[in-house]
């Protein structure tokens, strides 16, 4: 069964891309037969794709912000090959109704990335309603994650975030922490979880917990396994 998975937030430069990336290549280096949209005219998880290495498991990509060629439709660009079994969608910051609707339409799962600072939270929660009411109409059995993103333990802004989303009632599925190895692996074309084990057995511990909460039959009731106690984010 084809499990579609929106990574989405209003907001730029949250780690939409990253997310939608390292997801795809955790699927795809798992076993899943894997697909990506990109649906951000600038193309970043495109370009991500042109740089993968051809010894990695291959992901189907389409440019999905971009209209199809002549003389092919959008039914027929946007389609994946059979058995695919996960497709991630990798969305822009700025969306025009029709295209959140086909994006949002059968979702399996919606990620929402948060960076700990105030103005993302604020962005983020407003955020959050308009599209409460959009999965309702179009994807009434999807469920959301939030992951707190770029994340540092030891900070105030950390600490603002966790209330912020615990007074919400959407404490974060996972917390990933800040780290170079994101910026390397987008560089490459890779995950981190196709990068060396020793280097990223840290992120590969955070990236478990939302893996588990994408994975659990039936989806989704417990998130919140991010309290400071039960991981060490260095
Ligand atoms: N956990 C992380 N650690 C370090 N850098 C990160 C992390 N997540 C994202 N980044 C970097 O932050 C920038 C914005 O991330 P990106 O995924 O492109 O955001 P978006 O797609 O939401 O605009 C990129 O340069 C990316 O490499
Ligand atoms: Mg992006």
């Amino acid at each position: 069964m084809i499990r579609k998975i929106v990574v989405i937030n209003s907001k730029g430069g949250c780690g939409k891309t990253t997310l939608s990336t390292n997801l795809a290549s955790y699927y795809a280096s798992h076993g899943y037969p894997t697909a990506l949209f990109d649906y951000d005219p600038q193309d970043s998880a495109t370009r991500w794709l042109a740089q993968r290495p051809e010894d990695l498991t291959g992901i189907h990509g389409v440019a999905a912000a971009h209209p199809p060629e002549e003389n092919i439709t959008r039914s027929f660009q946007l389609r994946v090959p059979p058995g695919t079994q996960r497709l991630i969608l990798d969305t822009p910051a700025s969306l025009k109704r029709m295209e959140l609707i086909e994006i949002l339409r059968d979702a399996w799962a919606i990620i929402v990335p948060i960076l700990p600072s105030t103005i993302d939270s604020c962005v983020t929660s407003d955020f959050l309603k308009d599209l409460d009411k959009e999965l309702r109409l179009y994807a009434p059995d999807a469920s959301i994650a939030i992951v707190a993103n770029r994340v540092r333990r030891n900070t105030r802004a950390f600490q603002t975030l966790m209330k912020f989303l615990e007074d919400k009632g959407m404490p974060p599925v996972t917390c990933l922490r800040d780290s170079q190895n994101y910026v390397q692996a987008s560089a490459d074309g890779m995950g981190i979880h196709e990068m060396k084990a020793n280097f990223t057995r840290v992120d590969r511990e955070h990236w478990q917990s939302l893996i588990d909460w994408l994975e659990a039959e039936p989806l989704h009731s417990d998130a919140g396994t991010c309290d400071a106690e039960n991981r060490s984010i260095a």
